[in-house]
């Protein structure tokens, strides 16, 4: 049974910000606005489970824009935001979480403290909002016009993710099915549940207009934070065989590779790459050799968890660069396919990532053919001391 469960609400259509897409498909900078959602969620250590609500129709653009994050399959919404969530917390039945977080795919940015602070909230109260409050002068406009003032004491702007635990959550969204509530407080409001603020994060906002997401990709590709860098090196010998694995690519070959997982040489150099940028260690530390359970395993699962890593120090990858060097198999023909497994596999726009391979002009052990080495490097962008999340 999973304790704590992420539902996130992506079933709009995003009229207000009049783009090609529904918003939560658009690309702040490398990634979609629910893909940093959901990685912010997903990877967050006191949430089990990640699950998505979409349009019918929309799970082509569901499947690229959350390519390499673990979430549970998606469900469908509904014609108002209410409906979506009911129909969500009705598909975790079966899971029947303690907790749930209910958030907006429109919100891209969820800090990790605000999820710590929700769900310590939880522990007293049957649920918990951040909001921010009030800041701006309220006025009444009619025909253009101030027609009157707003007290702005005590008010507040709500955001999400919102909090609850799943029983109470549920059956107050049964109750109040068909009434078109904005958020799932004002549900909760209605069923007779406590429900306390915590501090919400200006970051938080919901992407609602043109001007929103303007701010998002300003805010997305903001150099506040800091650089780093890691390399990744990495050889496995030729085996008996009649295909291996390079960059998450199948290739059909004279020889394969030998070693415990699945020998992605190029994945697994890419892993360490990013491991040592946020000084992780390297994926032996992570995936001991000797541990049955990698025996054969496809090295994407090292690679993506190395993703979520630095997702979970609040980072983002900026670029990466692998270079195979192995005189056979030919890597051209290939280059592309495995640019974008690897971007698939991260989240990542395939303009972030750099396949490249050289020989050895025959000498050395890659020379000779005895195996493939491949090195990488990694550029992350992790918050800066002081909070600021770099996307
Ligand atoms: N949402 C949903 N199902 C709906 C309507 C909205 O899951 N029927 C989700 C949206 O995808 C969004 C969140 O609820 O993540 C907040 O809603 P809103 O900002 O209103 O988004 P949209 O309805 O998509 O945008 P608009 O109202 O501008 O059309
Ligand atoms: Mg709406």
């Amino acid at each position: 049974m999973a304790a704590c469960v992420a539902l996130i609400v992506a079933a709009g259509s995003g009229s207000r910000v009049d783009a090609p897409l529904p918003k939560q498909y658009l690309r702040l900078d490398g990634r979609t606005l629910l893909a940093h959602a959901a990685r912010a969620l997903s990877t967050h250590p006191a949430i089990d489970a990640t699950r998505v609500v979409i349009r019918a129709g929309d799970d082509d653009l569901y499947r690229d824009a959350v390519a390499g994050l673990d979430l549970l399959d998606p469900v469908p919404g509904g014609a108002e935001r209410q409906e979506s969530v009911r129909l969500g917390l009705q598909s975790l039945a079966a899971e029947a979480p303690d907790r749930v977080l209910i958030h907006d795919a429109a919100r891209p940015f969820v800090a990790p403290e605000m999820v710590d602070r929700l769900l310590a909230a939880l522990a007293d109260h049957a649920g918990a909002v951040p909001a921010l409050p009030v800041a701006d002068s309220l006025k009444r406009g009619a025909d253009g016009r101030v027609a009157g003032e707003l007290d702005r004491a005590g008010l507040w702007r709500a955001q999400t993710p919102q909090a609850f635990r799943y029983a109470d959550i549920l059956a107050a969204h049964r109750a109040a099915a068909g009434s078109a509530l904005t958020d799932d407080v004002a549900v909760a409001i209605r069923g007779g549940l406590e429900v306390v603020l915590v501090a919400g994060d200006a970051a938080a906002f919901k992407v609602t207009t043109p001007d929103d997401l303007r701010l998002a990709r300003a805010l997305a590709g903001a150099t506040a934070g800091e650089t780093r860098t890691g390399a990744g090196f990495d050889v496995h010998a030729f085996a008996d065989g009649d295909h291996l694995f390079l960059c998450g690519v199948r290739l059909p070959h004279d020889h394969g590779l030998a070693g415990h997982s699945d020998a992605d040489v190029g994945l697994h150099a890419l892993t360490d790459a990013l491991l040592g940028a946020i000084g992780e260690g390297d994926i032996g530390d992570h995936f001991p050799p000797g541990d049955p359970r990698w025996a054969g395993a496809p090295s994407a699962t090292f690679l993506a968890h190395a993703g979520d890593r630095v997702a979970a120090r609040g980072g983002a990858i900026v670029n990466l660069d692998v270079t195979l060097i192995c005189q056979t198999p030919k890597i051209a023909p290939h280059r592309a396919a495995m640019r974008d497994r690897i971007a698939a596999i991260l989240s990542l726009s395939p303009d972030r990532v750099s396949v490249k391979a050289t020989t050895t002009e025959g000498l050395g052990f890659t020379g000779r053919g005895e195996g493939i080495a491949a090195q990488a490097t990694a550029t992350v962008r992790l918050r800066a001391p002081g909070g600021e999340r770099p996307a």
